[in-house]
């Protein structure tokens, strides 16, 4: 039987995939459960979907888990959410290996409690040396604050007289993100439904395609991650030019 990789060919497949993981709490509410029954049951869809990517193609998959907007939630859920990432994180850790993906994470780390932070370096270490998918975590994560951060690091790099403020131009920015050492992602999956960034990626994402689907994160499969690749190959993009300019590549 043909599997859904073969069914795409390797032509137009994305290099960096974002995704938008939301809709954890209604799906759990919707069975009359807690919020966290949600997230627990995400890790699957997390799971299904690093899968997916890896058996694509797709060079590097980006995962909005938690935001620094999400600081403001009630202290049960978040502490909640911090257990479940220590533990995800272990429990994943041999699929990572077997599957021959590199983890790495973007956003504020100083805010996260010390034993994420500690359990989060341990399998970035051991999976640094991998070739295939890179799995990027956004934890912690927003655009607003990484942006504030880079003029901070610019700010001061001129004040030291190391860059002059002519010599500033896009590159320079880009550097100075969480995100330096990763392209701009093609395409930008949000599940759960609403039609909105969150505060993600707001730099990376200004030639993205966006997808929105109303299937709720911990019902995600591979075959919805398909269906999103799928979509984004019928897309032209055109970047500011004409369909004429276009070569029917990418
Ligand atoms: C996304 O699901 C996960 C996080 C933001 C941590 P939500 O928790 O936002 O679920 P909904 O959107 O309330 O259903
Ligand atoms: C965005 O989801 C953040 C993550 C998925 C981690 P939210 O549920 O926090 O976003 P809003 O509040 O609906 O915009
Ligand atoms: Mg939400």
């Amino acid at each position: 039987m043909m599997n859904d990789k073969d069914k795409v060919d390797k032509k137009k497949i994305p290099k960096h995939v974002a995704v938008i993981m939301d809709g954890n709490g209604r799906w759990a509410k919707k069975k009359g459960n807690k919020r966290i029954y949600g997230h627990k049951n995400g890790v699957k869809a997390v799971r299904e979907t690093v899968e997916a990517a890896g058996e694509m193609g797709v060079k590097y998959l980006t995962l909005y888990a938690f935001s620094t907007e999400n600081w403001k939630r009630p202290k049960t859920e978040v502490d909640a959410l911090m257990s479940l990432f220590i533990s995800a994180v272990k429990n994943e850790t041999s699929n990572l290996m077997k599957n021959n993906v590199r983890l790495k994470a973007v956003g504020d780390m100083s805010l996260l409690p010390p034993k994420v932070l500690e359990n989060l370096n341990v399998i970035i270490d051991k999976t640094s040396q991998n070739t295939g998918l890179t799995l990027v975590l956004a934890l912690s994560y927003s655009a607003r604050n990484e942006i504030t951060y880079a003029v901070k690091k610019i700010a001061e790099k001129v004040m030291k007289s190391q860059l002059s403020i002519n010599d500033i131009d896009e590159d320079t920015i880009s550097k100075q993100l969480y995100t330096h050492d990763l392209p701009d992602p093609e395409l930008l999956i949000r599940t759960g439904g609403e039609i909105r960034i969150s505060n993600f990626l707001l730099w990376q994402l200004s030639y993205t395609e966006l997808y929105f689907t109303e299937v709720l994160w911990p019902d995600f499969s591979k075959k919805d991650f398909f269906n999103a690749i799928t979509n984004f190959r019928q897309r032209e993009r055109r970047f500011g030019k004409i369909s004429e300019q276009i070569s029917n590549e990418f």
